[in-house]
């Protein structure tokens, strides 16, 4: 990733706790602005909103398809007018060496936009200039969560 990526404003460097429609205008916004290559991670425990998320990114990003969560097959590819868009779901993946069978040299080398749910599962295959996006629940407030959204780490 050879510039900057844009990080729309609401997000910034800080932490907000964000309701489902603030979520996905944020994620809308990010897609419109997003330049290929660009990888994002999503970290966030199960029905944290990471595929609420990715479907909006992919919807500002030109999507026109339905996006899914790639449970099963891991790893979904859309058509965008930008690039192609990968969206990995890596929850099953048992480790890292398992990327291979899914392509994951070929995704990176593709000039893509790749969106990655369950990065942790990815360990340093991750590469190092991805923007890291996390959703946390609030013990207190089910219609909410705790987002933060960086720039390179
Ligand atoms: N603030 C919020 N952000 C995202 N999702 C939320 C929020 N509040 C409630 N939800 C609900 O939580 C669920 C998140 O599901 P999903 O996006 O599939 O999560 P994940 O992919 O992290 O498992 C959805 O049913 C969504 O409507
Ligand atoms: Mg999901």
């Amino acid at each position: 990733m050879s510039h900057e990526p844009i990080i729309p404003p609401l997000a910034g460097h800080g932490r907000l706790a964000l309701d489902a429609s603030e979520l996905r205008s944020w994620g809308e916004r990010f897609g419109r602005v997003a330049q290929p290559p660009l990888v994002v991670t999503i970290a966030g425990e199960l029905g944290a909103g990471k595929t609420t998320l990715v479907q909006a990114i992919c919807r500002g990003y030109g999507v026109t398809d339905e996006v899914t969560s790639p449970t099963f097959a891991l790893v979904h590819k859309y058509a965008a007018p930008r690039s192609p868009v990968f969206h990995l779901d890596l929850y099953r993946l048992v480790n890292s060496d398992e990327l291979t069978n899914l392509a994951w040299d070929e995704i990176l080398a593709d000039e893509a936009l790749v969106l990655v749910e369950w990065p942790e599962r990815a360990g340093d295959r991750i590469p190092r200039d991805h923007v890291p996006v996390s959703l946390q629940h609030l013990p207190n407030d089910p219609d909410r969560r705790l987002f933060y959204a960086g720039g390179h780490q």
